[in-house]
């Protein structure tokens, strides 16, 4: 909170920001990259995500966050073609897309960086980015210097000080192998990525590592859904933050508008601030 009393002038002149509505769900001017509207997935009796909508827009990132099992990767995966939902839509650019496996997400330019990164270990950074997509030469060998010198580009942009271009992924730190995963992400043009918990395996600085990546990411207008369970990493990076319980989305909040605790609260009480109760807030911080 800022202790401002509301401005007597707002919205009597123009709006000095030039902001429209088009922007209204974000924070920036950023274009809407995503809608999911009323998403629903059922495993079986189990109601994993219930009537869920949220957005992206360019250069945001929107924190996912939720206790154990309340559906924010089911809720991903929805978008990532792994797991389509039961019913409701997704729209991208704001058309309705149809993504029926993770080829047609790709195809939209959404990709996932895994936990796992999903890399090659016994091969070098370049390998790693083309992996499955390897450049050839006019005579159908493997372009190695091209695919070396994309992959110098790439990751130079993401991560200044990577140096390690010669070396397995393996010998590699774990932020520089979330540089890789991403980079190969970003050189296949992704504009929408969905990390989930890229910094959960990792120490501190390799942590500092990451979050300088999403800045990154974020400045070249890419649009990043992270789920974390590191409240202050996803407070730190997250422009807004949406907040799932058994299910359902409880809030979606400004970053700028809530503390910590507020979050912390949405998630164990799976209420919004405004109508959490004292007792409730009493035994919250017991
Ligand atoms: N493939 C599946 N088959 C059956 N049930 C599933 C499957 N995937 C998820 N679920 C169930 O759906 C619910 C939501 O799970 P999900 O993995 O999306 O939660 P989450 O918010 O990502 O949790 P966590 O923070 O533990 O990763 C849980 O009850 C889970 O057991
Ligand atoms: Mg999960």
């Amino acid at each position: 909170m800022t202790g401002q009393s509301p401005d007597p002038e707002a919205g009597t002149g123009t709006d000095p920001k030039g902001g429209g509505d088009a922007a209204a769900g974000g924070t920036g001017d950023g274009a809407v990259l995503i809608e999911m509207r009323n998403i629903n997935v059922a495993f079986g009796g189990v109601h994993a995500v219930q009537d869920v909508t949220v957005d992206l827009h360019a250069g945001e990132v929107v924190g996912l966050v939720g206790g154990n099992g309340a559906g924010k990767s089911t809720l991903m995966r929805a978008l990532s073609g792994a797991h389509p939902p039961d019913s409701g839509e997704i729209l991208v650019d704001g058309n309705v897309a149809t993504i029926t496996n993770p080829r047609d997400a790709k195809a939209l330019g959404i990709e996932t960086i895994y936990q796992t990164l999903a890399l090659a270990d016994n091969v070098d950074a370049a390998a790693n980015v083309f992996l499955g997509r390897e450049l050839t030469t006019r005579t159908g060998s493997l372009d190695d210097s091209a695919m070396e010198s994309a992959t110098r580009k790439v990751l130079r942009r993401l991560n200044p000080n990577f140096k390690n271009f010669k070396s397995a992924v393996k010998s590699l730190s774990g932020g520089q192998r979330q540089a890789v995963a991403i980079g190969r992400a970003v050189h296949f043009n992704a504009r929408i990525l969905i990390m989930d918990e890229p910094t959960a395996a990792l120490g501190p600085a390799e942590t500092t590592q990451v979050r300088n990546l999403i800045k990154q990411l974020k400045s070249e207008g890419i649009g990043i859904f992270l789920i974390s369970h590191d409240i202050h990493d996803v407070f730190d990076l997250s422009d807004r933050i949406s907040v799932m319980y058994h299910g359902r989305i409880v809030g979606t909040v400004k970053q700028t508008d809530i503390t910590t605790d507020d979050v912390l609260g949405m998630i164990i009480l799976g209420k919004k601030p405004e109508d959490v109760t004292q007792k409730e807030l009493e035994e919250l911080h017991a």
